[in-house]
């Protein structure tokens, strides 16, 4: 196996999310909280949980439709076990969005009832959406809203920079944009955002990030590689093996006969990120 890939990241982040969380949390009744259903561990901040107090909380397992159905099922179980409502999803479709409203107001049934004897009928529910950059916040808000945005003047103590959306049915969220950012102290953290495409910006050894991930999909998911690039994987390969037999298989060379490993490198993770080889959860309940 190749070393983790690092990335670098920001100190001075961590302090203004915290900030601005605990300015706009006395606006709201409720947090969604939106993880990525292929890594959930690296996906979340930690210190989340912290932060939020007791407030009530959903967490979506978006992209579920190119996560592992069976990994997926564990992470609901893991955070219900908690006592945390979780709901699969897939935002750039919608699907598994229909039960977002009964979840909201499931879970919030008793803030409802609180008020109702303070003769407040009707009351709208307010959440504050977060989740780190490209997770699929506006996707999840877009879908819910339908474009409806709330006029930010309208509403008391806004914190500058949230927006809200009304999605019907007494429901209002807070969109509170690019704020939550990930905890990158393990070094594995930041290498598997660079896998999903979350932190491509930051990362420069493309080859190095391309190799790492076939290091742990072709233990993991060996089939699946085999399926879509038409080969056999021999037993203990390394990734940078793997990567030479795909770029051979796909016909990628440069002058000479050699391997183009960098075309292969764009093309291998390019893949993975749009879901093309199935259906892939790089961690697991209990692996944190
Ligand atoms: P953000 O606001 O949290 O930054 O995330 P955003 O909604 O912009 O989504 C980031 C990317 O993830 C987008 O892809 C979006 O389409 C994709 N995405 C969001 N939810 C899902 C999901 O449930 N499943 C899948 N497969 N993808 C999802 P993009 O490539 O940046 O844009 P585009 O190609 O969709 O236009």
């Amino acid at each position: 196996m190749s070393d983790t890939v690092q990335v670098q990241w920001f100190p001075g982040h961590m302090a203004k999310t915290r900030r601005l969380i605990g300015e706009s949390l006395p606006l709201v009744d409720g947090v969604v909280e939106i993880v990525d259903a292929r890594i959930p561990i690296s996906s979340r901040n930690p210190e989340l949980n912290s932060w939020l107090k007791d407030k009530p909380r959903i967490i979506l397992l978006n992209k579920a439709d190119i996560a592992d159905s069976a990994s997926t099922r564990l992470w609901i179980a893991h955070y219900e076990k908690q006592g945390i409502k979780t709901l699969p999803v897939d935002c750039k479709t919608g699907k598994g969005l229909g039960g977002f409203t009964d979840m909201v107001n499931q879970m919030l049934g008793s803030v409802l009832e609180k008020y109702k004897a303070k003769g407040m009928t009707g009351r709208t529910l307010r959440l504050m959406v977060v989740g780190i950059p490209n997770v699929g916040k506006s996707s999840f808000i877009n879908r819910m809203a339908g474009g409806s945005k709330a006029k930010v003047a309208d509403k008391p103590g806004v914190t500058r920079g949230n927006q809200w959306f009304t999605i019907g049915k007494g429901i209002e969220l807070m969109d509170t944009a690019g704020v939550l950012w990930p905890k990158f102290d393990d070094p594995k953290v930041g290498e598997r955002l660079a896998f999903t495409g979350a932190v491509k910006d930051v990362v420069t050894d493309v080859e190095l990030l391309a190799v790492r991930l076939l290091d742990i999909v072709g233990l993991r998911y060996a089939s699946m590689l085999e399926e879509r690039y038409k080969i056999t994987i021999p037993e203990g390969i390394d990734g940078y093996d793997l990567l030479q037999l795909i770029g051979k298989k796909r016909g990628m060379l440069i002058s000479g006969g050699e391997i183009d490993t960098e075309r292969a490198s764009v093309m291998v993770l390019d893949e993975y990120r749009g879901g093309k080889w199935g259906r892939i959860t790089l961690e697991l309940p209990g692996e944190e």
